[in-house]
């Protein structure tokens, strides 16, 4: 028999990124493939990269560096490691990446991991210097099946929706991802009902812009997300139903009144603002000003009162005055987010903002951050302190930190902590919230 193959796969960035490593588990699982927890007990290793951010490629090359120690070791007693590079800094760098780190033995773009099987053939095979960075015209999702019926945790992600066309100046992933486009609605529903038959009663479906979701319906037509998570709300045992991320000119109003209309719908909004200037904003390529926003805010209230909206925040964009900065701190606190991200701007080679004139100096970037950070942390705090007392419900997700406690998410995705009977794991249970701290909210099973 042959030797067992052991992968570790490490995933960088966003929740698509974590789902995508999964997959790619998935995909060489009927290989012969593994997987292991660590990088030293591994045949192969897969570093799937995120490039949205500060020097991306950058630390994957020093985590390479650390990788080619654990080679050359493995070398030593005459063993081999294989390394892959994916993700959005291998679509970015290609074979750039295996130039710089002859380590590396393969490369392969977020479109391309279907052909991940091949890819590892060949390099066990003795090739090198492989790089797969097309964007196919296949799905690549028909091509990775999720292999024997493993059970899995009780909340999952599903990515329903891939790429973008907005083109933000800021943003990379128009180039890394490529065009947006929709998985169509059987596939979706075939596999949330796997997943549920594994366990899973929370999803979160995943898209870089997912409320521009239009698959292909049974109709034949385009389905909005809307529709989508109607039909989702109709699989026997799926209790809790997510969506991120979102664009505000794609809150359309079939999909704020599932809001209101869909129970399984949980009250939590990620909508990225980025900024509270009207010229900035404008700058950013972003197509909607403050009051569209705060206006697109203002209807999902109606719709669902007690939704938790986050958001992300970029400072520091070029050309940022203090005053503009200041319309970004009143926005926020106009909105009154339950959570949200705050980054420094960070040019992403290739895009515009990157060579734009009026760059903010790191110092004030940093300045800027801490203050809008104080306020979303404040902001985040009082979100949570005011549900002290009142009862709701808790999705038991994992052991908790300390021996006899469940982790897990409210409705509002609020991190939760009881002392709970490990039955309770993988269940919605009725709860007491007795504390709150900033991140997370301490409850008891009633
Ligand atoms: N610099 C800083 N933040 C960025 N984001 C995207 N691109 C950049 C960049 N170049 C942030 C945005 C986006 C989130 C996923 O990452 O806020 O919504
Ligand atoms: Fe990037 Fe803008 Fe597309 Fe979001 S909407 S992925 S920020 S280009």
């Amino acid at each position: 028999m042959a030797e067992a193959k052991r992968l570790y796969v490490r995933a960088y960035g966003c929740q698509m990124n974590v789902y995508d490593a999964e997959r790619m588990a998935d995909a060489l699982a009927p290989e012969g493939w593994t997987s292991v927890d660590a990088p030293e007990d591994a045949d192969l290793v897969l570093l799937n990269t995120c490039h949205i951010r500060e020097k991306a490629a950058e630390k994957v090359y020093s985590e390479l560096g650390r990788l080619k120690r654990i080679a050359d070791a493995r070398k030593a007693d005459g063993g081999r490691m294989m390394v892959g590079v994916a993700g959005c800094v291998a679509q970015a760098e290609g074979a750039e990446i295996a130039r710089r780190q002859p380590l590396v033995d393969l490369v392969v773009g977020p479109q391309a991991y279907h052909r991940l099987p091949d890819l590892v053939a060949r390099a066990e095979a003795g090739a090198r210097g492989l790089v797969e960075t097309e964007f196919p015209a296949e799905d690549k999702f028909d091509h990775i099946g999720r292999g024997p019926k493993a059970r899995r945790g009780p909340a999952a992600f599903l990515t329903v929706q891939e790429g973008c066309d907005k083109f933000c100046a800021f943003c990379v992933v128009p180039y890394t991802r490529g065009a947006e486009v929709s998985r169509p609605v059987a596939k979706v529903l075939a596999e949330a009902r796997d997943l549920v038959s594994r366990g899973v009663v929370e999803i979160m479906l995943l898209g870089q812009n997912v409320n521009a979701y239009h698959g292909e319906g049974p109709d034949g037509r385009p389905w909005s997300l809307a529709r989508l998570i109607e039909a989702l709300a109709g699989i026997e045992g799926l209790a809790r139903i997510r969506y991120t991320t979102s664009h505000p000119n794609d809150m359309t109003d079939d999909l704020i009144a599932a809001h209101a209309e869909i129970p399984q719908l949980m009250p939590y909004l990620h909508l990225p603002v980025q900024s509270g200037s009207d010229r900035v904003l404008k700058a950013m390529n972003r197509r909607h000003t403050a009051a569209d926003y705060l206006r697109v805010i203002e209807k999902v209230r109606a719709a669902r009162p007690d939704i938790a909206l986050s958001g992300d925040f970029i400072v520091g964009f070029p050309g940022e005055t203090e005053a503009e900065f200041e319309a970004t701190l009143a926005l926020a606190a106009d909105v009154g987010y339950a959570h949200a991200f705050s980054f420094k701007y960070s040019p992403r080679p290739g895009t515009p903002a990157a060579d734009a004139p009026g760059q903010i100096a790191e110092a004030v970037m940093a300045e800027r951050l801490a203050r809008l950070q104080e306020r979303l942390a404040d902001d985040q705090a009082a979100f949570n302190a005011a549900i002290v007392g009142r009862e709701t419900d808790v999705l038991f997700e994992k052991p908790g930190r300390e021996p006899g406690q469940l982790g897990g998410r409210t409705p509002w995705l609020q991190a939760a902590h009881a002392e709970a009977d490990p039955a309770l794991l993988g269940r919605v249970a009725r709860v007491r919230v007795v504390g709150a701290g900033r991140n997370s909210l301490s409850v008891q099973v009633i």
